[in-house]
């Protein structure tokens, strides 16, 4: 046998060198879901590990995440119902609870990297992510709305800001609303192939968020996030973002879609990230609190194959816990 592969795997100094991808804490995104009050946390039964914090122990969790080399946080917030509205008007609060806690951070952690999320759900009294007319998401209504929460998230500090809204042209607004404003040095990360995914569960129980709009048209999100079915699909979202000005382009979920991850980063030279969302993160917890697989090799196995398919970076709910093994 002149071939013999494993030779390639004989000894774990050999298997270092020839290895062909490496994940490291700075490859990792850690996202966060706030909530109003202070000094305290509430656990989300679907995300065992995982907790809602006040702005203190966001803070708290960041310092730690940055102090094991995770470069990044992602901010979710959970309003309260009372500050919901058809239009999610309180997205633009200067003083609302995602603009302080981006100032908070900031201010403790200057080098942290801030992601804010730019889509209407969390603050639509419809729990869409755009505005709604009759049994309608309505997309051009909805953009002005979404470049003004881009800019609002960046005069508070954010770094980067992530429309998750799946609305066509709001890549090109936000960049036009945030360069008008004088902040041409924030980044768009654009989630550019977001599938209508029923992985999104535990989140959206987490922020009270899920779509509540009357009409059973209007039951889901399909009208505007992607066919599970679709991957050409994927090609022309990002043709369009990339056009439209954005500085990354993210696919999510995570593990389900590595044909997608591979094709966007086959297809653009743009950094590509992947969302190991929350009910991938619910499922390595489920099974592993059950005893059938062991959650630390499989966290870091599926972050690894993520990488492998082509992600630059990987937004994850066990970051935290992946940065502690690696080391
Ligand atoms: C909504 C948003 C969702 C997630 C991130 N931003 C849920 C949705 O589209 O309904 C899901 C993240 C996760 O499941 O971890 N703008």
């Amino acid at each position: 046998m002149l071939s013999r592969p494993r030779r390639n795997r004989v000894s774990p100094g050999v298997r270092s060198l020839v290895r062909e991808t490496a994940l490291t804490p700075g490859h990792l995104v850690l996202p966060l879901f706030v909530i109003e009050g202070r000094d305290s946390a509430e656990p989300i039964p679907a995300m065992p590990g995982c907790q809602r914090l006040t702005l203190d122990r966001t803070v708290a969790l960041a310092r730690e995440a940055h102090g094991l080399g995770i470069p990044a946080v992602a901010l979710f917030p959970r309003v309260a119902d009372a500050a919901k509205d058809r239009l999610g008007r309180e997205s633009l609060n200067p003083d609302g609870l995602v603009q302080r806690t981006v100032k908070a951070l900031k201010d403790a952690l200057p080098d942290l990297v801030v992601i804010t999320d730019v889509a209407l759900d969390p603050y639509s009294s419809d729990g869409h992510d755009g505005i709604v007319e009759g049994d309608r998401v309505v997309n051009d209504p909805t953009l002005p709305v979404l470049a003004a929460m881009a800019v609002a998230q960046a005069r508070a500090g954010a770094d980067v800001v992530a429309p998750s809204d799946m609305m066509d042209g709001r890549v090109a607004v936000i960049r036009q609303a945030l360069d008008a404003a004088g902040h041409t040095d924030v980044l768009i990360c654009s989630y550019c192939a977001k599938y209508a995914s029923a992985f999104y569960g535990p989140f959206r129980a987490a922020l009270d968020s899920a779509p509540r709009h009357t009409s059973g048209a209007l039951a889901d999100k399909a009208t505007y996030q992607m066919d599970p079915a679709n991957a050409r699909e994927a090609l022309r979202e990002a043709r369009l973002d990339e056009a439209e000005g954005a500085d990354w382009l993210l696919v999510k979920p995570g593990l389900p879609y590595l044909d997608i991850v591979r094709a966007l980063r086959e297809a653009t030279p743009l950094p590509i990230a992947a969302y190991q969302v929350s009910g991938e993160f619910a499922c390595l917890k489920a099974a592993a609190g059950n005893g059938w697989i062991d959650y630390e090799r499989c966290l870091l196995e599926s972050l690894l194959c993520l990488r492998r398919a082509g992600a630059d970076l990987i937004w994850t709910y066990g970051a935290i816990d992946a940065a502690k093994i690696l080391g």
